[in-house]
């Protein structure tokens, strides 16, 4: 269901409905409310961007986040952070809510916070009642009108992909020039971004070398998935991690299952390798990947 290249935009159809289709909230909300969720108190203004920009896609992946979803990577984290102040990566990120909840956690205790996803912001442009978006390459990733959501990109069974693509074909080709910007990173961070010098939005593809200072940790969560990633790519981001690592560098890589189980691997980089520190609910989905790469 959360794969579908088309959905209904939530609220056309009663709530009930979301068993058996495919709804979605739909981020025009975004482009037309205040972006910082209007009077909302803290914790719902979060939960209110996270909503929409989890709507999005990404390349493979969808842009799926919420807040409270890191508890255990964040813990093993924290208790990591205890005897040194490191300089952390934090790669995948989508609207960045979890870390800004672990940055918040750790005060102090870290020198350097690297917020890295491959896509922070997009462009749209409104032709009638229908919005398009756009990655920075112009390509088209999202067709909002007032009922449908369309993804061209997201591929799907037919005619569901037929359709979405015929669609796109349809879409205004992207006008730079004159097309708005709309940052899909939450608003807290940024404003945290601009006070606290430490903190740094990047936008970084794990796919190709780190191009900032080495690091003491790195955290991925939802990412190295085998369904967004074949195993030989996985590879190279994990190689491009273990490059970004100092030696002894801690790597956490996470996972939130069916009704949120969160399942966590924490490794130390050895070589070009890395050994477990430990493991939680069984670990993330690559932890065999990840453990193969430390015999090689
Ligand atoms: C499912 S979301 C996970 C968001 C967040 N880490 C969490 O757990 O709530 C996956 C994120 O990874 C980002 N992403 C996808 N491919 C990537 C890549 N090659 N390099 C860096 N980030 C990527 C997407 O843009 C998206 O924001």
């Amino acid at each position: 269901m959360m794969r579908m290249p088309v959905k209904i935009r939530r609220g056309v159809l009663p709530d009930r409905c979301r068993a058996f289709l495919p709804m979605e909230a739909s981020p025009i909300s975004l482009v037309e409310s205040s972006p910082t969720g209007g009077e909302l108190p803290q914790t719902e203004r979060r939960s209110w961007f996270s909503t929409y920009v989890s709507s999005f896609t990404s390349g493979n992946t969808w842009k799926t986040t919420c807040p409270n979803r890191h508890r255990l990577a964040d813990q093993v984290i924290f208790e990591a952070c205890r005897d040194c102040r490191p300089a952390i990566l934090d790669i995948g990120v989508s609207d960045g809510v979890t870390s800004l909840e672990l940055i918040e956690h750790l005060g102090d205790s870290f020198e350097q916070y690297f917020v890295a996803d491959r896509q922070t912001d997009l462009l749209y442009q409104v032709k009638g009642n229908t919005t398009y978006f756009y990655d920075r390459n112009g390509l088209c990733i999202l067709i909002a009108t007032r009922r449908w959501l369309v993804y061209p990109q997201a591929g799907g069974w037919f005619p569901f992909g037929w359709i979405a693509r015929a669609l796109s074909l349809r879409a205004p080709a992207c006008d730079t020039g004159h097309a708005r910007v709309l940052s899909l990173l939450q608003p807290e961070l940024l404003e945290l971004t601009r006070r606290d010098s430490r903190i740094t939005v990047m936008t970084y593809d794990v796919l190709h070398p780190w191009p900032g200072p080495a690091v003491n940790l790195v955290k991925v969560a939802n990412l190295l998935n085998p369904e967004y990633f074949p195993e030989s790519l996985i590879r190279v981001a994990l190689a491009n991690i273990n490059a970004a690592l100092e030696e002894n560098g801690m790597l956490v890589v996470s996972d939130n299952r069916e009704s949120d189980l969160e399942c966590v691997s924490a490794f130390r980089k050895r070589g070009s390798g890395f050994a477990v520190v430990s493991v939680t609910n069984g670990g993330c989905r690559v932890h065999g990947v990840i453990t193969h790469l430390s015999v090689l």
